[in-house]
C-alpha cells in the first residue's frame, strides 16, 4: 500500500511529498486552495506510477493541474505528437473530448482516459462528417483541411488535419489552389491572410476567442502603455490585426520566452497566463479573464477518480478510428518543423 494512499488530508507528509509543486506554484495559489489540492496531487503522482499512466495537459487547464501532475503540457500540436509516441499503457487526456480522440486515433491499443466527457468544443459541435460530405460535392476535386478542434467523424472524410501552429504550412503542402478549411471561420480567414491559397471557409467559430474586441486591444495599449499583445488566431481579423504575434498556445508562451515583454497579454484562455506567469515572474501580465468552461470540466478529483477507476475511456469505432488517422498521420508527417510557431 502506497505512503498517501487514501488519506486526502493535508499531512506533513503529503506537505513535504508536493513541497516542490507548491514553491513553484505559490504566487498563483492562495494557502487555503493547496491545502486541498495538494493531497489530491500527492495520491494522482503516485497512482499514475501504478498504472503507467502519462498525464497529457493542455495550456488552458488550471496551474494545480498544469504544475502539479502534468506529464507533458502543450498545445494540440505537441499533445498529440507526444500521445502517438509515449509508452504508457494509460493515457489521460487533461483537455476536452476532441484532443482525448486525437489520443485514441492515435494510438488505438492504448486506455485513453478523460475525466468528463462531456469536454466538448465549440468549434467541434458547429460541423458533422455528413456536413464535409455535402461540402464535397458543392466542390468537387476540392481538398479539405480539418482544424484537429473537431471529431473523428469529421476527420475520417477529410484529406488532412492541421493545428493551430501548423495550419499555413499543411495548406501550402496541398499544392492546390483551392482548398475547403473547416471549422474555424476566422482560422481559415487567418490562413488566407497568409497563403495566396484560396480558402473556402466553414463559419464554427470558438466561443472563447470570438468575444475578443480590437477595442479592447486597443483599450489595452492605451491603459498600459509598451504593452505586447500577443493573440491565438481562434480570434476574429480586427482582434488579430492589433497583435504584436499571433500564434497557438505553445508559440504564445515560447514568444514570452524568447521576447521576456515587461508588459503582456495574451488574448486567449485565461489559465494560460497563470501558467506562463510561474515560468517568468519579472513579466507582468495583464490577465483579461475570458474561460472556456469545457476545459473547466477537468478537475484534480475528476482526475483521481479516472485514474481509479479507469473510466471514462474513450471508444471509437476501428474502422472510423483508422479512417480518422490517414488525416492525422499526413498532418504530422508534413508538419514536424511548424510546431513553434
Ligand atoms: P492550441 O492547439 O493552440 O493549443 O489550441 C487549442 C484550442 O482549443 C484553442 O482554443
Ligand atoms: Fe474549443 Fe474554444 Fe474551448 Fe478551445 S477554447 S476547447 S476552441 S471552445
Amino acid at each position: 500500500m502506497s505512503s498517501t494512499a487514501n488519506k486526502l488530508e493535508y499531512t506533513p507528509e503529503v506537505a513535504a511529498v508536493t513541497a516542490p509543486i507548491r514553491e513553484r506554484v505559490k504566487d498563483v495559489i492562495p494557502d487555503v486552495e493547496w491545502a486541498i489540492h495538494a493531497p489530491l496531487i500527492a495520491r494522482i503522482n503516485e497512482l499514475k506510477q501504478e498504472r503507467n499512466a502519462t498525464l497529457v495537459v493542455h495550456n488552458y487547464q488550471t496551474p494545480e493541474i498544469f504544475h502539479g501532475v502534468a506529464d507533458y503540457t502543450g498545445d494540440s500540436l505537441g499533445m498529440a505528437r507526444y500521445g502517438a509516441d509515449t509508452d504508457a499503457d494509460v493515457i489521460l487526456v487533461c483537455g476536452v473530448r476532441f484532443m482525448a480522440e486525437t489520443a485514441k486515433i492515435l494510438s488505438p491499443d492504448k486506455t485513453v482516459l478523460l475525466p468528463d466527457m462531456d469536454a466538448g468544443c465549440s468549434l467541434a459541435a458547429s460541423i458533422t462528417g455528413a456536413d464535409v460530405r455535402r461540402l464535397r460535392k458543392q466542390y468537387p476535386g476540392v481538398p479539405v483541411v480539418a482544424y484537429v478542434n473537431s471529431y473523428a467523424d469529421v476527420r475520417a472524410e477529410v484529406d488532412i488535419c492541421c493545428t493551430s501552429a501548423n495550419a499555413v504550412e499543411v495548406v501550402e503542402s496541398l499544392n492546390t489552389d483551392r482548398v475547403i478549411f473547416v471549422p474555424d471561420g476566422y482560422l481559415g480567414q487567418y490562413v488566407a491572410s497568409k497563403t495566396d491559397v484560396e480558402i473556402i471557409n466553414w463559419e464554427g467559430a470558438c466561443e472563447v476567442h470570438e468575444r475578443f474586441t480590437g477595442d479592447e486591444l486597443r483599450g489595452y495599449r492605451k491603459d498600459f502603455p509598451g504593452i505586447e499583445v500577443i493573440a491565438h488566431p481562434e480570434c476574429p481579423p480586427d482582434v488579430l490585426a492589433e497583435a504584436d504575434f499571433v500564434g497557438s498556445t505553445s508559440g504564445m508562451i515560447r514568444y514570452v520566452g524568447e521576447h521576456r515583454p515587461e508588459k503582456v497579454v495574451m488574448i486567449t484562455e485565461c489559465s494560460m497566463s497563470d501558467n506562463v506567469a510561474v515560468e517568468y515572474p519579472d513579466v507582468n501580465f495583464i490577465r483579461p479573464c475570458n474561460l472556456c468552461p469545457h476545459m473547466k470540466r477537468i478537475s484534480l478529483p475528476k482526475i483521481l477518480r479516472s485514474l481509479q477507476t479507469l473510466s471514462p475511456q474513450v471508444e471509437l469505432d476501428p474502422e472510423l478510428g483508422l479512417r480518422a488517422k490517414q488525416s492525422l498521420d499526413r498532418m504530422l508527417e508534413i508538419g514536424r518543423s511548424a510546431e513553434s510557431r
